[in-house]
């Protein structure tokens, strides 16, 4: 049976994946596409799939500014339920007749939201609904066919519909939790307008997925890069019941990982019982950035190094295919969108082939976000602290020193990584979303014993966060706080004092570089 399908237009909003996620949630397929798809791609689109909705997102563009992302107005015109957020609720107004100017109060963060009927896309909501706000315009006059379905203090016009076709507009964000009925929205959009039908389940793809890995490489070799976390271990895993001793694992360690690491992706290997190839290049990597103290160099140099190395060995090794653990959001942000605001350059395995030329490239994850990567490694049968693994940035700990990288540097950053990361899995049951300690380029004056010491500060950095986009600093106990603060500095004397980064995301980013 062709499968029902979601298609969310993106204008480049950070939140577009979001959305993606929310419908997904629900069981129900959802697929990022260009702003200005053809209708001609829509038609072939619809050949695939049934597109029972579109949802055209937010953005960080401003509807009268030059080269704006637009949309084909025909899309307005096609008899498939339509839902604005943002930019989106703008951008329909604007084409079909309604006034959009900036406003006089530019709203970011939560509002309340008048609901003035509760039923159809509001049904099920009270009367005041708290919601996100993150803009800049406003639609000041709706189109004539439309009717205003909520307000709130500052935007007159805050979600309208259309009172002939299934177009709605929504200046708020559903698709973040601080919109506390946001899913619900969603939800009423899926299944009570557009009728889409919940048939998107992950686990049920593990067959598909590893016929899919069997057909395209056959009885060739394919290589693989495994860095221990959770996207390249299953993709590691699916291949490997596909492929067997066809395929050859590589470990690429370039001595920015933290304490035990190195150990336990040998040992996943071992599991697997797969080829595998555990690379040192620690020394090669710490003499290219032992002078860099630029962030973002130091990431490109990072990536650029492990690409050559992989190189080399694939080289060696005479690999026919490629396989990555490349997951949705890597594609459409390395791809498609091209509007989002880029903060820091992504190492990830997925910028990889090159130099070489392998027959093809196997993706077998591409089309999963994180958490269905997750379904899919519980139903594999992965480790417990694989699945749950932190997230860790692909240059490690090279961009959580901050300045220049030593021997020394990194041998002071992994104990206090070790303790961060005993005392927050031991004494916390549910864990943050990330955990760590960060080695700052700053000395200070500390006592010990009868004498004054000069040292090291060492910050701690824990988030809770959903998707990583947004993060907020953890309101830990200072109990635990205390105790990680005095193993530091008990236990590592070259630190002398501690810091807990009370940031939030934005404006900070999670990691320090
Ligand atoms: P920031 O620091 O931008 O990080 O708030 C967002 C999330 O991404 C992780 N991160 C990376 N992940 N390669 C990755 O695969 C990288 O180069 C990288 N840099 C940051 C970070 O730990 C956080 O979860």
């Amino acid at each position: 049976m062709v499968q029902d399908i979601i298609l969310i237009l993106d204008f480049g909003g950070q939140y577009c994946h979001l959305i993606s996620r929310r419908i997904r949630e629900n069981n129900v397929r959802s697929e990022i596409v260009p702003h200005d798809i053809s209708l001609k791609d829509l038609q072939e689109l619809s050949l695939k799939f049934n597109i029972k909705g579109i949802i055209l997102s937010g953005g960080p563009a401003s509807i009268y500014e030059k080269n704006s992302p637009r949309f084909n107005k025909t899309i307005l015109k096609l008899d498939i339920p339509i839902l604005g957020i943002c930019y989106g609720h703008q951008l329909i107004a604007h084409y079909a007749g309604g006034i959009v100017i900036p406003a006089k109060t530019k709203e970011y963060g939560s509002s309340v939201a008048r609901i003035r009927k509760h039923e159809d896309i509001f049904s099920g909501l009270k009367d005041n609904e708290q919601v996100w706000m993150s803009h800049g315009d406003t639609v000041l006059k709706i189109p004539k066919d439309y009717t205003i379905i909520a307000d709130t203090t500052d935007c007159p016009i805050a979600a309208y519909k259309s009172r002939s076709k299934h177009i709605y507009g929504l200046q708020w964000h559903p698709e973040v939790t601080h919109t506390k009925n946001g899913s619900k929205i969603l939800k009423n959009f899926i299944f009570g307008i557009c009728n889409a039908r919940p048939d998107w389940k992950v686990d049920a793809l593990v067959k598909t997925y590893i016929k899919n890995i069997k057909t395209t490489v056959g009885n060739k070799k394919a290589i693989i890069a495994l860095s221990g976390g959770i996207d390249s271990t299953t993709a590691t895993s699916l291949a490997a019941v596909a492929l067997h001793k066809n395929l050859i694992a590589v470990f690429v360690d370039h001595g920015f990982m933290r304490d035990g690491e190195p150990e336990k992706i040998d040992a996943i290997a071992k599991n697997l019982g797969i080829k595998y190839m555990h690379i040192n290049a620690k020394g090669r990597f710490l003499e290219k950035i032992k002078k860099i103290i630029n962030p973002e160099t130091k990431r490109k140099i990072i990536g650029r190094e492990f690409i050559k190395v992989f190189e080399e060995i694939a080289k060696k090794v005479d690999a026919d295919y490629l396989i990555q653990g490349t997951i949705y959001p890597d594609r459409i942000e390395s791809g498609q969108s091209k509007k989002s605001e880029i903060i820091k350059t992504h190492h990830n395995v997925g910028g990889m082939p090159s130099k070489i030329k392998f027959r093809g490239l196997v993706e077998p994850l591409k089309e999963l976000y994180k958490d269905e990567v997750r379904e899919l490694a519980v139903k594999l049968g992965l480790r417990e602290d694989i699945i749950y693994r932190q997230p860790f940035p692909g240059p490690g700990l090279a961009v959580r020193i901050i300045g220049t990288v030593t021997p020394k540097k990194l041998a002071i950053l992994k104990r206090a990584d070790s303790i961060v990361t005993s005392e927050i899995e031991d004494n916390l049951k549910e864990r943050p979303w990330q955990y760590f300690a960060v080695l700052t380029d700053t000395k200070s004056t500390g006592v010990r014993g009868d004498g004054r010491s000069y040292g090291y500060v060492i910050a701690i950095r824990i988030v809770e966060s959903d998707e990583a986009m947004a993060a907020a600093f953890s309101k830990v106990p200072y109990t635990i706080l205390e105790r990680i603060s005095t193993k530091i500095t008990n236990e590592i004397p070259e630190v002398v004092r501690v810091v807990y980064d009370i940031t939030n995301k934005p404006p900070s980013t999670i990691e320090w570089e």
